[in-house]
């Protein structure tokens, strides 16, 4: 089972013997479906080589804070923005006690600073080194920060000694990273997403769509399986893979996404809309290529059913949130929806040019009652995963409400 499928980990090396490792633990991350981009310190580049590491993730290597090249591919902010979950392997004493004092002198320390993904560490270094007790205190004072650290194991050291202070392998890493990816919070409800574009036909080569790349619903979904919710996903045409855990229905039309929701939604206890739905269909596809004549050319639009406020309006209708796509008044207009289509819950972002529609990260303002939350820019995954916690808090309230 790939339990890491679209998770984007951004490995973080430090200098010590153990480097060799995560070269293994790249290959390992990957074959459970991660997206592994990997930052080195000057130090880990005597250990091992950024090629042998770009070559096992597919991706550049970065090691420098200020590098022209990569900086203009995927700049140090962004690239913390881009993290589900730094993990850094391994984290070697120095790195830690620089960490520990909040230093931001090179690459891997300032995305450590700068992300809000969660952060783990495998230590790794001599068992003196792990015993002494400016190592111990600096390790509890992370710990204490929600940095998770894994292991160290005990054993035989490169330097010959034995003890604590081994990296552990990256077999029993990989199990701890994807378990952070679980919550537990929906155990036993079942959930349907609706996500990516929907296609309207012109005629037989062309259609209207939108620029609804899939990777909001599709994170949606995934959080939600991790939150051990059953899922299904009625997703338009995009170009990324589906949770091999989810149960698809590939759909084109808003028609056909229509049709599809309504056969699931008796089953359905959350239904979270979060494709682009087409407003409007052709009235009437052409059967042959449409040719060019006229120098202006008019098409009769019909209205398509809004899927999201046919759901709200059932006589028992699911949880339901929306989503608000704007490119102004993002609040009003988010509420308005909230209100006019008799939502539990809406999920508001501002698109545009690199905006929310096929970007790979995003902001949300989510609404419900009176309320709202601000969800600042990440990583659509980390988005995803604290959108279906706030649902999960406002479901079982309900819930709970309805069973008093
Ligand atoms: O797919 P990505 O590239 O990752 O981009 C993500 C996204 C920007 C598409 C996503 O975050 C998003 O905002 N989805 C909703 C897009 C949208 O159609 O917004 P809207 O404000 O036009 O519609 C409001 C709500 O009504 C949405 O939940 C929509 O799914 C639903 N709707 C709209 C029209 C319709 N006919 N039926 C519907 O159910």
């Amino acid at each position: 089972m790939y339990r890491l499928t679209g998770k984007r980990i951004l490995l973080g090396v430090t200098g010590g013997i153990a480097a060799y490792k995560s070269a293994t633990l790249i290959r390992l991350l990957r074959q459970h479906g991660a997206d592994v981009r990997v930052v080195m310190t000057r130090n880990a580049c005597e250990f091992i080589t950024p090629l042998t590491l770009q070559a096992l993730s597919a991706q550049p290597v970065h090691t420098d804070l200020l590098d022209l090249e990569t900086e203009s591919a995927m700049g140090h902010i962004e690239l913390a923005r881009w993290a589900d979950l730094v993990l850094v392997a391994p984290a070697s004493a120095n790195f830690v006690a620089r960490h520990v004092n909040g230093f931001a002198e090179d690459l891997l320390s300032t995305l450590c600073l700068a992300t809000s993904a969660p952060v783990m560490l495998a230590p790794a270094m001599n068992q003196q080194m792990w015993l002494n007790s400016a190592t111990q205190e600096n390790f509890e004072k992370i710990k204490a920060r929600g940095i998770t650290i894994l292991g160290p194991a005990s054993g035989d050291q490169a330097c010959g000694e034995n003890g604590p202070g081994r990296m552990l392998e990256p077999e029993d890493i990989v199990p701890f990273v994807a378990d952070s990816f679980v919550t537990n919070v929906l155990s036993g409800s079942r959930l349907l997403v609706t996500a990516g574009p929907t296609r309207e036909a012109i005629d037989p080569v062309r259609y209207i769509s939108n620029r609804s790349s899939g990777r909001m619903g599709y994170a949606v979904a995934m959080a939600a399986i991790e939150a051990g919710a059953e899922v299904s996903l009625v997703s338009g045409p995009v170009n990324i893979t589906a949770p091999d855990r989810a149960n698809l229905v590939n759909v084109t039309t808003a028609m056909e996404m229509y049709d599809a929701v309504m056969q699931k939604i008796r089953d359905t206890d959350i239904f979270i809309s979060a494709a682009a739905v087409a407003d409007y269909s052709v009235e009437s596809i052409a059967a042959q290529k449409i040719k060019k004549s006229d120098d202006s050319f008019q098409l009769m639009l019909k209205k398509n059913p809004d899927i999201l406020a046919e759901v709200a309006a059932l006589h028992s209708p699911p949880f339901t949130v929306g989503f608000a796509a704007e490119t102004e008044n993002l609040a009003v207009n988010a509420q308005s929806k909230l209100r006019s289509k008799k939502l539990d819950m809406i999920a508001a972002n501002q698109v545009g040019e690199a905006l929310g529609f096929d970007s790979e990260t995003n902001a949300l303002t989510v609404f419900w009652g009176a309320e709202q939350k601000q969800l600042e820019r990440a990583s659509k995954n980390t988005l995803a995963k604290t959108l279906i916690k706030l649902i999960a808090d406002q479901y079982n309230e309900k819930n709970s409400n309805k069973t008093h």
